[in-house]
């Protein structure tokens, strides 16, 4: 699917949709993540007798979101994004690190979370009809979180809350009885949606929660998620390949490369002056309707993806960044801080694509 396509289909009504306000940065963040690392140990089929390796699927990643943000995740197949999505719901235990909800850490000591953690923090998944119970009716599996959450609450006022939402979703009483094989897969993603919001969680990640759909749908649904966030005041993770929907959506942007955080700027900064090379060559990829600024701009992405069951020594794009020196095998790059804002994980970032020193510079 051409990016420039969906950019299309969100047709924005005014700028200040299309480039909403973050929201003030001096406000406490819900969710703090800090150095989370998720290992998964993995058989050497080769030499099963060796014992097991350690895959680095999240390796060292830290961020905030604050209420009413959009955070976008972006980055290659297999960079880790639903690796961190699943741990930050709880669905995949970190090996290290903290997550800590509105400061306070979700599984201190080890200990199971809080329960009414899972009111407030919801996920969307990538496949809508696999992510539904195909012998719940939709009005069991939107009901669901409500009865698990609220047991105290009556059946009517489940009923009354599974058809509000239900119907805010574009759907109808007539459907409530239906099962999800009877759906598109548009409509699956909006029961998926009305599911998750029903328990009014403050935080929901969206892992590629459009990804499956066809350009329009993802429109219609982008653009719900960012009329409920304007009426509800809700946070967003908002994971996906497509640079395109993230820069629609988000108000930051976080840039993920094997497992590492690469790039974490506001959406404006990131896709007008990115500073990773690894950035530049995810935003030069982006079919661009400007001959001259493309050309400008193409500094590809050559090579594979390394293993992360082998990563590189120091930076981790060093196999695959036209600007890695020997100081780059030597030391992994921490984020630095930028003039512009910018949290860079480079110790060159100064270069742009042509090899020009550019204005930005470490603070
Ligand atoms: N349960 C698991 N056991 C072992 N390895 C895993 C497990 N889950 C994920 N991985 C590995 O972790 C790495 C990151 O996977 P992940 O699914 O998080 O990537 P992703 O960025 O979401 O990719 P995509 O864009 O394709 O969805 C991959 O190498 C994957 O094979
Ligand atoms: S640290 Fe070196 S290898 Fe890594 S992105 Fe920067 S210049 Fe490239
Ligand atoms: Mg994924």
């Amino acid at each position: 699917m051409n990016p420039l396509d969906t950019e299309a289909a969100m047709k924005p009504a005014s700028d200040s949709i299309l480039n909403p306000a973050a929201p003030a940065r001096q406000e406490a963040p819900l969710l703090t993540v800090d150095n989370l690392k998720v290992h998964f140990p993995v058989a050497n089929s080769r030499l099963p007798f060796a014992g097991k390796r350690m895959l680095h699927a999240v390796d060292g990643v830290s961020f905030e979101v604050r209420p009413g943000e959009t955070l976008g995740i972006v980055g290659e197949s297999g960079c880790g994004k639903s690796t961190l999505s699943r741990a930050l719901i709880g669905l995949n235990p970190p090996t290290s690190g903290r997550i800590l909800w509105r400061g306070k850490d979700v599984a201190a000591n080890g200990s199971k979370r809080d329960p009414s953690l899972c009111k407030s923090m919801q996920m969307i998944f990538q496949n809508p009809i696999a992510s539904l119970d195909p012998r719940m009716t939709i009005e069991r599996v939107v009901a669901e979180p409500l009865t698990t959450h609220f047991p105290g609450m009556g059946a009517a006022q489940v009923r009354e809350r599974v058809l509000r939402i239900i119907e805010r979703m574009g759907l109808s009483q007539a459907h409530l009885q239906r099962y999800p094989h009877e759906f598109s897969g548009g409509q699956c993603q909006r029961i998926g949606i009305a599911r998750a919001l029903i328990s009014e969680p403050e935080l929901v990640i969206c892992d590629e929660p459009v990804s499956a759909l066809d350009v329009s749908i993802q429109a219609q649904i982008v653009n719900l998620l960012k009329d409920l966030q304007r009426e509800t005041g809700l946070a967003l993770i908002f994971v996906a390949h497509d640079l395109a929907v993230v820069k629609y959506i988000s108000h930051r942007v976080l840039v993920m490369y094997l497992g590492r955080v690469m790039e974490l700027a506001d959406k404006r900064v990131l896709y007008a002056s990115p500073h990773h090379p690894y950035t530049r060559a995810l935003l030069a990829a982006v079919p661009r309707p400007d001959p001259l600024r493309q050309r400008q701009v193409r500094a590809t992405l050559g090579g594979d993806l390394p293993s992360p069951l082998a990563l590189p020594s120091g930076c981790v794009f060093r196999t695959r960044c036209s600007y890695a020196d020997a100081a780059c095998a030597q030391q992994r790059p921490a984020l630095d801080l930028m003039d512009d804002g910018a949290e860079v994980a480079c110790i060159h970032p100064q270069f742009d694509h042509a090899g020009e020193k550019i204005a930005a510079h470490r603070l």
